[in-house]
Protein backbone atom coordinates (compact mmCIF):
# COMPACT_ATOMS: atom_id res chain seq x y z
CA UNK A 1 0.00 0.00 0.00
CA UNK A 2 1.46 3.46 -0.79
CA UNK A 3 1.09 5.33 2.21
CA UNK A 4 0.89 8.96 1.06
CA UNK A 5 -0.04 11.49 3.70
CA UNK A 6 -3.73 12.17 2.49
CA UNK A 7 -4.97 15.55 4.30
CA UNK A 8 -8.05 16.67 2.15
CA UNK A 9 -10.64 14.21 0.41
CA UNK A 10 -13.26 14.44 -1.28
CA UNK A 11 -16.62 12.70 -1.63
CA UNK A 12 -19.15 11.80 -4.95
CA UNK A 13 -22.06 10.06 -5.74
CA UNK A 14 -22.50 9.05 -9.35
CA UNK A 15 -24.61 7.26 -11.44
CA UNK A 16 -28.19 6.13 -10.44
CA UNK A 17 -29.17 7.14 -6.68
CA UNK A 18 -29.99 4.92 -4.17
CA UNK A 19 -31.55 5.16 -0.79
CA UNK A 20 -28.61 5.48 1.95
CA UNK A 21 -25.87 7.63 -0.38
CA UNK A 22 -27.19 10.43 2.33
CA UNK A 23 -25.96 7.99 4.96
CA UNK A 24 -22.81 7.51 3.45
CA UNK A 25 -21.74 11.02 2.48
CA UNK A 26 -22.40 12.02 6.27
CA UNK A 27 -20.13 9.04 7.76
CA UNK A 28 -16.87 10.02 5.05
CA UNK A 29 -17.48 14.18 5.97
CA UNK A 30 -17.85 13.16 9.94
CA UNK A 31 -14.99 10.70 10.12
CA UNK A 32 -12.52 12.56 7.90
CA UNK A 33 -13.00 15.53 9.92
CA UNK A 34 -12.76 13.77 13.12
CA UNK A 35 -9.58 12.53 11.70
CA UNK A 36 -8.01 16.02 11.01
CA UNK A 37 -8.86 16.26 6.76
CA UNK A 38 -10.78 18.49 4.99
CA UNK A 39 -13.59 17.12 3.23
CA UNK A 40 -14.88 18.20 -0.36
CA UNK A 41 -18.41 17.29 -1.69
CA UNK A 42 -18.02 17.25 -5.06
CA UNK A 43 -21.80 18.13 -7.17
CA UNK A 44 -23.02 15.87 -9.59
CA UNK A 45 -20.41 13.19 -9.47
CA UNK A 46 -18.19 13.31 -11.81
CA UNK A 47 -19.66 16.02 -13.91
CA UNK A 48 -18.77 18.15 -10.55
CA UNK A 49 -15.28 17.50 -10.91
CA UNK A 50 -15.35 18.43 -14.50
CA UNK A 51 -17.44 21.67 -13.77
CA UNK A 52 -15.41 22.86 -10.56
CA UNK A 53 -18.94 22.59 -8.53
CA UNK A 54 -16.91 21.64 -5.20
CA UNK A 55 -17.48 22.37 -1.75
CA UNK A 56 -16.15 22.14 1.83
CA UNK A 57 -18.32 20.39 4.03
CA UNK A 58 -18.51 20.64 8.05
CA UNK A 59 -20.17 18.17 10.26
CA UNK A 60 -23.27 20.57 10.33
CA UNK A 61 -24.13 20.30 6.97
CA UNK A 62 -24.50 16.68 6.71
CA UNK A 63 -26.94 16.97 10.05
CA UNK A 64 -30.46 15.59 9.41
CA UNK A 65 -29.44 13.91 6.52
CA UNK A 66 -29.33 10.44 7.56
CA UNK A 67 -32.89 9.39 7.01
CA UNK A 68 -33.19 10.86 3.27
CA UNK A 69 -33.38 9.44 0.16
CA UNK A 70 -31.93 10.41 -3.07
CA UNK A 71 -28.51 12.50 -2.68
CA UNK A 72 -27.67 15.53 -1.27
CA UNK A 73 -24.46 15.86 -3.36
CA UNK A 74 -26.75 14.98 -6.36
CA UNK A 75 -25.39 12.38 -9.05
CA UNK A 76 -25.52 12.34 -12.81
CA UNK A 77 -23.89 9.88 -15.37
CA UNK A 78 -20.98 12.32 -16.51
CA UNK A 79 -19.60 10.90 -19.78
CA UNK A 80 -16.90 13.13 -20.60
CA UNK A 81 -15.32 11.70 -17.54
CA UNK A 82 -14.69 8.36 -19.91
CA UNK A 83 -12.95 10.30 -22.34
CA UNK A 84 -8.87 11.16 -21.13
CA UNK A 85 -9.36 14.52 -21.98
CA UNK A 86 -12.39 14.56 -19.10
CA UNK A 87 -10.15 13.23 -16.93
CA UNK A 88 -7.52 15.57 -17.16
CA UNK A 89 -10.00 18.51 -16.79
CA UNK A 90 -11.21 16.48 -13.25
CA UNK A 91 -7.63 16.14 -12.21
CA UNK A 92 -7.36 20.06 -12.70
CA UNK A 93 -9.77 20.67 -10.89
CA UNK A 94 -9.17 18.69 -7.61
CA UNK A 95 -5.26 20.04 -7.55
CA UNK A 96 -6.75 23.10 -6.98
CA UNK A 97 -8.71 22.55 -4.11
CA UNK A 98 -5.67 20.29 -2.75
CA UNK A 99 -7.18 17.20 -2.71
CA UNK A 100 -5.53 14.01 -2.10
CA UNK A 101 -8.25 11.04 -1.87
CA UNK A 102 -11.47 10.57 -3.17
CA UNK A 103 -14.35 8.55 -2.05
CA UNK A 104 -16.66 7.45 -5.20
CA UNK A 105 -20.30 5.97 -3.63
CA UNK A 106 -22.12 5.15 -6.98
CA UNK A 107 -22.27 1.46 -8.82
CA UNK A 108 -20.49 -0.24 -11.73
CA UNK A 109 -20.28 2.47 -14.48
CA UNK A 110 -18.85 5.52 -11.19
CA UNK A 111 -16.65 2.35 -10.55
CA UNK A 112 -15.14 1.83 -14.01
CA UNK A 113 -14.08 5.71 -13.97
CA UNK A 114 -12.73 5.07 -11.04
CA UNK A 115 -10.47 2.74 -11.83
CA UNK A 116 -9.05 4.55 -14.41
CA UNK A 117 -8.76 7.82 -12.96
CA UNK A 118 -6.66 5.95 -10.49
CA UNK A 119 -4.56 4.44 -12.77
CA UNK A 120 -3.59 7.84 -14.79
CA UNK A 121 -3.41 9.94 -11.48
CA UNK A 122 -2.21 10.51 -8.22
CA UNK A 123 -5.16 10.36 -6.52
CA UNK A 124 -6.14 7.12 -4.64
CA UNK A 125 -9.52 6.44 -4.77
CA UNK A 126 -12.21 4.46 -2.55
CA UNK A 127 -15.45 2.99 -4.10
CA UNK A 128 -18.60 2.40 -2.06
CA UNK A 129 -21.13 0.18 -3.74
CA UNK A 130 -24.66 2.46 -3.55
CA UNK A 131 -26.76 0.97 -5.94
CA UNK A 132 -30.10 -0.74 -5.74
CA UNK A 133 -29.38 -3.66 -8.87
CA UNK A 134 -26.70 -5.50 -6.15
CA UNK A 135 -24.83 -6.36 -8.92
CA UNK A 136 -21.31 -5.62 -7.82
CA UNK A 137 -19.05 -8.54 -6.79
CA UNK A 138 -16.95 -8.15 -3.18
CA UNK A 139 -20.17 -7.23 -1.19
CA UNK A 140 -23.00 -8.68 -0.07
CA UNK A 141 -24.61 -5.98 0.40
CA UNK A 142 -25.11 -2.75 -1.77
CA UNK A 143 -26.25 0.36 -0.01
CA UNK A 144 -29.94 0.92 -1.43
CA UNK A 145 -31.04 -2.79 -2.32
CA UNK A 146 -32.68 -3.49 1.32
CA UNK A 147 -34.57 -0.11 0.78
CA UNK A 148 -35.72 -0.59 -2.59
CA UNK A 149 -36.82 -4.50 -2.29
CA UNK A 150 -38.73 -3.56 0.54
CA UNK A 151 -40.32 -0.83 -0.93
CA UNK A 152 -41.06 -3.03 -4.00
CA UNK A 153 -42.77 -5.71 -1.30
CA UNK A 154 -44.78 -2.94 0.08
CA UNK A 155 -45.98 -2.38 -3.41
CA UNK A 156 -46.71 -5.78 -4.59
CA UNK A 157 -48.30 -6.55 -1.12
CA UNK A 158 -51.10 -4.04 -2.19
CA UNK A 159 -51.03 -5.36 -5.93
CA UNK A 160 -52.08 -8.29 -3.97
CA UNK A 161 -54.77 -7.23 -2.60
CA UNK A 162 -56.67 -5.76 -5.80
CA UNK A 163 -55.66 -8.79 -7.92
CA UNK A 164 -56.75 -11.76 -4.96
CA UNK A 165 -60.20 -9.62 -4.90
CA UNK A 166 -60.44 -9.57 -8.78
CA UNK A 167 -58.79 -13.10 -8.91
CA UNK A 168 -56.22 -11.48 -11.84
CA UNK A 169 -53.14 -12.45 -13.33
CA UNK A 170 -50.84 -9.96 -12.57
CA UNK A 171 -47.30 -9.56 -13.78
CA UNK A 172 -44.95 -7.12 -11.21
CA UNK A 173 -41.83 -6.03 -13.47
CA UNK A 174 -38.96 -4.55 -11.06
CA UNK A 175 -35.91 -2.98 -11.50
CA UNK A 176 -32.25 -4.12 -11.51
CA UNK A 177 -30.72 -3.52 -14.84
CA UNK A 178 -28.99 -6.65 -15.57
CA UNK A 179 -29.18 -8.23 -12.35
CA UNK A 180 -32.45 -10.19 -10.98
CA UNK A 181 -32.00 -10.09 -7.31
CA UNK A 182 -35.01 -7.02 -6.89
CA UNK A 183 -36.79 -9.53 -8.55
CA UNK A 184 -35.88 -12.64 -6.63
CA UNK A 185 -35.99 -11.28 -3.09
CA UNK A 186 -38.80 -9.34 -3.62
CA UNK A 187 -40.66 -12.09 -5.60
CA UNK A 188 -39.72 -14.90 -2.44
CA UNK A 189 -40.73 -12.49 -0.29
CA UNK A 190 -44.52 -11.81 -1.63
CA UNK A 191 -45.00 -15.41 -2.43
CA UNK A 192 -44.75 -14.82 -6.48
CA UNK A 193 -45.56 -17.89 -8.41
CA UNK A 194 -43.17 -17.05 -11.08
CA UNK A 195 -39.85 -15.54 -10.99
CA UNK A 196 -38.05 -14.41 -14.07
CA UNK A 197 -34.34 -13.17 -13.96
CA UNK A 198 -31.92 -12.73 -16.45
CA UNK A 199 -29.52 -14.97 -14.52
CA UNK A 200 -31.23 -18.11 -15.47
CA UNK A 201 -32.79 -18.53 -18.81
CA UNK A 202 -36.98 -17.67 -19.03
CA UNK A 203 -38.34 -20.61 -20.28
CA UNK A 204 -41.93 -19.61 -21.45
CA UNK A 205 -43.20 -22.74 -22.57
CA UNK A 206 -42.77 -23.71 -18.72
CA UNK A 207 -44.42 -20.61 -17.44
CA UNK A 208 -47.17 -20.98 -19.81
CA UNK A 209 -47.80 -25.00 -18.60
CA UNK A 210 -47.62 -23.85 -14.84
CA UNK A 211 -50.27 -20.86 -15.58
CA UNK A 212 -52.38 -23.29 -17.77
CA UNK A 213 -52.35 -25.95 -14.68
CA UNK A 214 -53.35 -23.12 -12.32
CA UNK A 215 -56.25 -22.16 -14.41
CA UNK A 216 -56.99 -25.42 -14.31
CA UNK A 217 -57.26 -26.02 -11.19
CA UNK A 218 -58.94 -22.71 -10.59
CA UNK A 219 -55.95 -21.08 -8.92
CA UNK A 220 -56.86 -17.91 -10.71
CA UNK A 221 -54.29 -15.28 -8.56
CA UNK A 222 -50.95 -15.57 -9.97
CA UNK A 223 -47.86 -13.15 -9.67
CA UNK A 224 -45.37 -13.20 -11.58
CA UNK A 225 -42.43 -11.13 -10.77
CA UNK A 226 -40.03 -10.50 -13.74
CA UNK A 227 -36.62 -8.47 -13.56
CA UNK A 228 -36.45 -5.70 -16.22
CA UNK A 229 -33.22 -6.97 -17.60
CA UNK A 230 -34.70 -10.43 -18.38
CA UNK A 231 -33.47 -11.79 -21.97
CA UNK A 232 -36.88 -12.97 -22.96
CA UNK A 233 -38.41 -9.05 -22.53
CA UNK A 234 -40.32 -7.19 -19.69
CA UNK A 235 -43.76 -7.46 -18.31
CA UNK A 236 -45.20 -6.39 -21.03
CA UNK A 237 -43.57 -8.69 -23.18
CA UNK A 238 -44.65 -11.40 -20.94
CA UNK A 239 -48.58 -10.47 -20.48
CA UNK A 240 -48.69 -10.34 -24.68
CA UNK A 241 -47.67 -14.20 -24.69
CA UNK A 242 -50.07 -14.74 -21.89
CA UNK A 243 -52.88 -12.82 -23.56
CA UNK A 244 -52.94 -14.91 -26.49
CA UNK A 245 -52.03 -18.29 -25.10
CA UNK A 246 -54.13 -17.94 -21.88
CA UNK A 247 -57.29 -16.08 -22.92
CA UNK A 248 -59.09 -16.51 -20.16
CA UNK A 249 -56.83 -15.19 -17.38
CA UNK A 250 -57.93 -11.59 -16.17
CA UNK A 251 -53.94 -10.43 -16.83
CA UNK A 252 -52.70 -7.15 -15.95
CA UNK A 253 -49.59 -5.64 -15.68
CA UNK A 254 -47.81 -3.07 -13.40
CA UNK A 255 -44.36 -1.57 -14.16
CA UNK A 256 -43.15 -0.35 -10.53
CA UNK A 257 -39.98 1.95 -12.13
CA UNK A 258 -38.65 4.35 -10.28
CA UNK A 259 -40.27 3.74 -6.79
CA UNK A 260 -38.03 1.34 -6.11
CA UNK A 261 -35.00 4.60 -5.91
CA UNK A 262 -36.86 6.81 -3.56
CA UNK A 263 -37.98 6.39 -0.05
CA UNK A 264 -36.22 7.06 3.33
CA UNK A 265 -33.43 4.72 3.41
CA UNK A 266 -34.06 1.43 5.75
CA UNK A 267 -32.34 0.70 9.36
CA UNK A 268 -30.21 -1.82 7.67
CA UNK A 269 -29.34 0.68 4.74
CA UNK A 270 -28.45 3.29 7.39
CA UNK A 271 -25.96 0.99 9.22
CA UNK A 272 -24.42 -0.26 6.05
CA UNK A 273 -23.59 3.18 5.11
CA UNK A 274 -22.55 4.45 8.02
CA UNK A 275 -20.18 1.42 8.34
CA UNK A 276 -19.14 1.29 4.89
CA UNK A 277 -17.94 5.59 4.96
CA UNK A 278 -15.86 5.04 7.96
CA UNK A 279 -14.01 2.29 6.87
CA UNK A 280 -13.74 4.27 3.14
CA UNK A 281 -12.12 7.29 4.86
CA UNK A 282 -9.96 4.87 7.13
CA UNK A 283 -8.55 3.27 4.02
CA UNK A 284 -7.72 6.40 2.59
CA UNK A 285 -5.35 7.31 5.78
CA UNK A 286 -3.52 3.23 5.67
CA UNK A 287 -3.00 3.92 2.33
CA UNK A 288 -5.23 1.99 0.23
CA UNK A 289 -6.12 2.95 -3.56
CA UNK A 290 -8.57 1.27 -6.15
CA UNK A 291 -10.23 -0.69 -3.82
CA UNK A 292 -14.26 -1.28 -2.89
CA UNK A 293 -15.52 -1.41 0.47
CA UNK A 294 -17.98 -4.06 0.81
CA UNK A 295 -19.49 -6.30 3.69
CA UNK A 296 -18.66 -10.10 3.01
CA UNK A 297 -20.11 -12.63 5.92
CA UNK A 298 -20.63 -9.68 8.04
CA UNK A 299 -16.63 -8.59 8.01
CA UNK A 300 -15.44 -5.56 5.99
CA UNK A 301 -13.96 -6.95 2.55
CA UNK A 302 -12.08 -5.10 0.24
CA UNK A 303 -11.88 -5.48 -3.67
CA UNK A 304 -10.23 -4.08 -6.35
CA UNK A 305 -12.78 -1.92 -8.28
CA UNK A 306 -11.93 -3.73 -11.87
CA UNK A 307 -12.85 -7.20 -9.93
CA UNK A 308 -16.00 -5.82 -8.47
CA UNK A 309 -17.45 -4.82 -11.54
CA UNK A 310 -16.26 -7.41 -13.69
CA UNK A 311 -17.38 -10.15 -11.82
CA UNK A 312 -20.69 -9.35 -10.51
CA UNK A 313 -22.94 -11.66 -7.78
CA UNK A 314 -23.74 -14.68 -8.46
CA UNK A 315 -27.20 -15.97 -8.01
CA UNK A 316 -27.42 -19.58 -6.08
CA UNK A 317 -29.86 -22.08 -8.74
CA UNK A 318 -31.12 -23.33 -5.32
CA UNK A 319 -33.73 -20.25 -5.23
CA UNK A 320 -35.46 -20.85 -7.99
CA UNK A 321 -36.24 -24.44 -6.79
CA UNK A 322 -37.44 -22.72 -3.60
CA UNK A 323 -39.59 -20.73 -5.70
CA UNK A 324 -41.34 -23.29 -7.56
CA UNK A 325 -41.47 -25.34 -4.26
CA UNK A 326 -43.31 -22.84 -2.39
CA UNK A 327 -45.49 -21.69 -5.44
CA UNK A 328 -47.19 -25.00 -5.08
O1 LIG B 1 -28.95 1.21 -11.63
C1 LIG B 1 -30.10 1.63 -10.98
C2 LIG B 1 -31.27 1.67 -11.91
O2 LIG B 1 -32.41 2.11 -11.20
C3 LIG B 1 -31.57 0.36 -12.65
O3 LIG B 1 -32.24 -0.57 -11.85
C4 LIG B 1 -32.36 0.86 -13.83
O4 LIG B 1 -32.23 0.00 -14.93
C5 LIG B 1 -31.71 2.19 -14.13
O5 LIG B 1 -31.03 2.60 -12.95
C6 LIG B 1 -32.66 3.28 -14.55
O6 LIG B 1 -31.91 4.40 -14.88
P1 LIG B 1 -32.55 5.83 -15.14
O7 LIG B 1 -32.96 6.41 -13.82
O8 LIG B 1 -31.46 6.60 -15.79
O9 LIG B 1 -33.76 5.62 -16.02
Amino acid sequence: MDKKKISKIGVLTSGGDSPGMNAAIRAVVRTGNYYGLEVFGIVRGYSGMLDNDIRRLHNRDVANIIQRGGTFLKTARCKEFYEPEGRAIAYENLKRHGIDGLVIIGGDGSFKGAQKFSAEYDIPCIGLPGTIDKDIAGSDVTIGFDTAVNTAVEAIDKIRDTMDAHDRLFIVEVMGRDAGYIALHSGIATGAENILIPETETDIEALITSLTEKERRKKLVNLVVVAEGDKFGGAEEIAKIIRQRIPTADTRVCILGHIQRGGSPTCSDRLIASHMGYYAVESLLVGRNNVMVGVVNNKMHYTPLGKAVKEKQKIGQEWMKIVKILAS
